[in-house]
């Protein structure tokens, strides 16, 4: 089976989830349709999907594959969608996210995650590695190797550091 064909099977494997889910009943029905288990099929089969192209497909893709350049269509329409999902992510994290943790954390549960979370930044990979396994530690020793070989390449290439945000 080639590649397209099999990705196509996943895709339409997963849309078709998708669909059953778009009918989900809410309130009290939620529970008694057993919508919990689909959602988790539905994330089990995505996770699957997504791992393995990002290991398999995704580096082929930017191996075989011209990156758009300033000035054409697709760069910019990249640019407008990175953007947004941005803006959408840090909306999310402050809005939904934060209070409910600001609820659930003591303050010096607090300090300590600041602290940790400023000396990780330092070591943070400067590129997407969405190869990387997910989990917290494979994040964590995979991140740092990462980091290295972007250090490296951004020496090569030229690419520098932002500045970094204000600390206060
Ligand atoms: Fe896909």
């Amino acid at each position: 089976m080639d590649a397209f064909t099999f990705l196509r099977n996943d895709h339409e494997s997963v849309l078709g989830m998708c669909e059953v889910l778009d009918g989900a009943p809410q309130g009290k029905g939620a529970q008694l349709s057993g919508l919990r288990t689909m959602v988790t099929d539905l994330v089990v089969a995505e996770s699957r999907h997504e791992a393995i192209e990002q290991q398999f497909f995704w580096p082929l893709v930017r191996e075989r594959l011209e990156d758009g350049n300033p000035g054409e269509p697709e760069y910019h329409g990249a640019l407008v969608a990175f953007i947004e999902a941005g803006r959408k992510h840090i909306a999310y994290e402050q809005n939904v996210v934060w209070p409910r943790m600001a609820a659930a954390l003591s303050e010096s549960e607090l300090q300590d995650l600041g602290a940790t979370l400023a000396r990780a930044r330092q070591k943070a990979p400067t590129r997407p590695h969405p190869d990387t396994p997910s989990g917290p530690g494979a994040q964590k020793t995979m991140g740092a190797a990462a980091a290295e070989l972007d250090k490296l390449r951004d020496a090569v290439t030229g690419r520098s550091d932002p500045p970094d945000p204000p600390t206060s």
